[in-house]
């Protein structure tokens, strides 16, 4: 965050809390990191997750869709793409127990957490992927991907990482996955670009795209949502 400390004032009026927070703007504090930071403070996600001991408000967005779709079995290997701070691979832990197995790989730093073994690497380097496998020690059950590149303000530019980033992990997914998997994945704009879209047709018996509540509504943000591996007939012994 740009500008250091936030400076926080709680409105009152009428004797009623209002509980909506303001941050004063400071001299070097860009518009929108204040926006930012306000939005953060009156999220109510982000209150829950601070309450409810997850490490980012991330965790409901995966806890909604396994909700509803209940794609995480005690049990099962789950690899978790782009996991840092970690909310996505707290629920993957809960889900599997004692006899699952989640790893999860991210360009940050990752403070340990029972249950899950860290890897601090890009996703695209080209060692990843066999170290994922080799960390897992056998088929995965699940690959997700909250995987998202930062942002230059080039909406091409922008577009293309975000496809490359969901492609590689379609492609890694095909690899790793058992029969009957799931893959799940954080896309853009108008949702999955037709050849990916019709590369999981080919592999999963449905896919589907899912908001969660919890993904800011004025946010493109969308997940697609493959289940049913078929299992890849061109795929690497
Ligand atoms: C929205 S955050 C993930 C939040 C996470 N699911 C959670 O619940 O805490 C996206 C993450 O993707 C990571 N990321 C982006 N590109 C990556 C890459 N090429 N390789 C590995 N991680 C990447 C970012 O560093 C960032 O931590």
């Amino acid at each position: 965050m740009a500008g250091g400390k936030p400076t926080v004032t709680t409105k009152t009026g009428s004797g009623v809390r209002n509980l909506k927070q303001r941050v004063k703007t400071a001299n070097k504090r860009s518009l929108s990191s204040q926006k930012w930071l306000e939005r953060q403070l009156n999220d109510p996600y982000v209150a829950r997750a601070k309450r409810e001991g997850y490490r980012s408000r991330a965790a409901f967005k995966l806890l909604e869709i396994d909700e509803k779709y209940h794609i995480l079995k005690p049990g099962q290997r789950i690899v978790d793409l782009g996991a840092a701070p970690g909310g996505w691979s707290q629920i993957a832990a809960k889900k599997v127990g004692e006899k699952g197995k989640v790893v999860g790989i991210d360009l940050l730093p990752i403070d340990p957490m029972a249950g899950v073994e860290f890897i601090q690497l890009d996703f695209l380097d080209e060692s990843a992927p066999g170290k994922l496998i080799e960390m897992l020690g056998g088929p995965a059950d699940v690959v997700m991907s909250d995987m998202a590149a930062n942002t230059t303000g080039h909406k091409k530019t922008d577009h293309l990482r975000i496809i490359g980033l969901a492609e590689a992990a379609i492609y890694f997914a095909r690899e790793i996955l058992a029969p009957g998997g799931a893959f799940l994945a954080k896309v853009f704009q108008g949702g999955t670009e037709n050849q990916l879209l019709n590369d999981l047709k080919r592999d999963f018996a449905v896919v589907r795209h899912v908001k969660p509540a919890a993904s800011r509504a004025d946010s493109a943000e969308l997940y697609v949502l493959a289940t049913g591996f078929r299992g890849a007939a061109d795929r690497t012994p």
